[in-house]
């Protein structure tokens, strides 16, 4: 099993360092944006080739496997499914803002079992097999050691294109902010999930995720010794409005959230 993991693994580089190569090859191109569900929610050429891309590269290797990816395909039955975010920060990308990525995680049976998160913007690749630690760069990585809330820790959020249909978050947000902490709201939550993995981060939380958005960095944060959970303190299950940490300052953050 670990040998089929560790080919998974590689396989998963493979694609996500050759869609990380169309997003710098784009970064200097007209790669033509438009708007999905609003006018901010964008999608370019970048994001249609890197899935492209990706999928040649792992259907080519695991013909069996199904995909789950943003823009092409919403399979969810297989029993080797890759959950694929080609580019998550688009917002980001279509600024030349630089922080956005490449997601790709493989769920075996339901399980999150492999995770890759390439940034390459700054050529940092997050990797994680299920049982076997997290890594940057091939190094281990550790969530932080910051053992309160108000040490300060430094938070992350997210908000979805559709802000005013669902303010929530606004309120929550500002209590945050009201008890004078740091908060960022990155703009790429596979990347923001991946900083508090390697302790860049102590928290994040965003209420409307999609599968693709933290299927990778969530084994990754796992790994690292991070933990999740549902805003209402249950499991975590896709769609549940998401929160999750060192693990130290878990509780304090669903106690502000609640
Ligand atoms: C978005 C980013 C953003 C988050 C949104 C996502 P996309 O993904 O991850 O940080 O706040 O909820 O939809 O569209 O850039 O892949
Ligand atoms: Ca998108
Ligand atoms: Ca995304
Ligand atoms: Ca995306």
């Amino acid at each position: 099993m670990s040998k089929e993991l560790n080919r998974f693994l590689d396989v998963a580089i493979e694609a996500a360092r050759s869609a990380g190569a169309i997003h710098l090859f784009y970064r200097d191109q007209d790669f033509g944006v438009s708007s999905k569900s609003n006018f901010s929610d964008l999608v370019t050429i970048v994001d249609k080739k890197s899935e492209e891309k990706i999928r040649e590269v792992i259907l080519g290797q695991f013909p069996d496997h199904a995909i789950l990816g943003e823009e092409m395909g919403q399979n969810r039955e297989a029993e080797h499914l890759w959950v694929v975010d080609p580019l998550d920060g688009t917002v980001n990308y279509a600024h030349g803002f630089p922080f956005s990525c490449v997601s790709i995680g493989l769920e075996i049976g339901g399980v999150r079992s492999v995770g890759v998160v390439f940034d390459p913007n700054r050529s940092e690749l997050f990797t994680a097999i299920r049982g076997q630690g997290a890594f940057l760069n091939g190094r281990r990585i550790q969530v932080s050691s910051t053992p309160d809330l108000m040490s300060p820790a430094l938070l992350a959020t997210g908000f979805p294109y559709d802000v005013a249909s669902d303010p929530t978050n606004l309120e929550k947000f500002s209590r945050f902010l009201k008890l004078g902490l740091p908060v960022r709201r990155p703009g790429a939550a596979a990347l923001d999930i991946s900083y508090v993995a390697c302790g860049r981060l102590d928290g994040f939380w965003e209420y409307k995720l999609n599968p693709w958005d933290v299927s990778a960095a969530l084994l990754i944060l796992e790994e690292a010794g991070g933990a999740f959970s549902a805003m209402s303190g249950e499991a975590f299950r896709y769609g549940d409005p998401l929160v999750l940490s060192n693990g130290r300052i878990q509780q304090q953050i669903l106690e502000v959230l609640k």
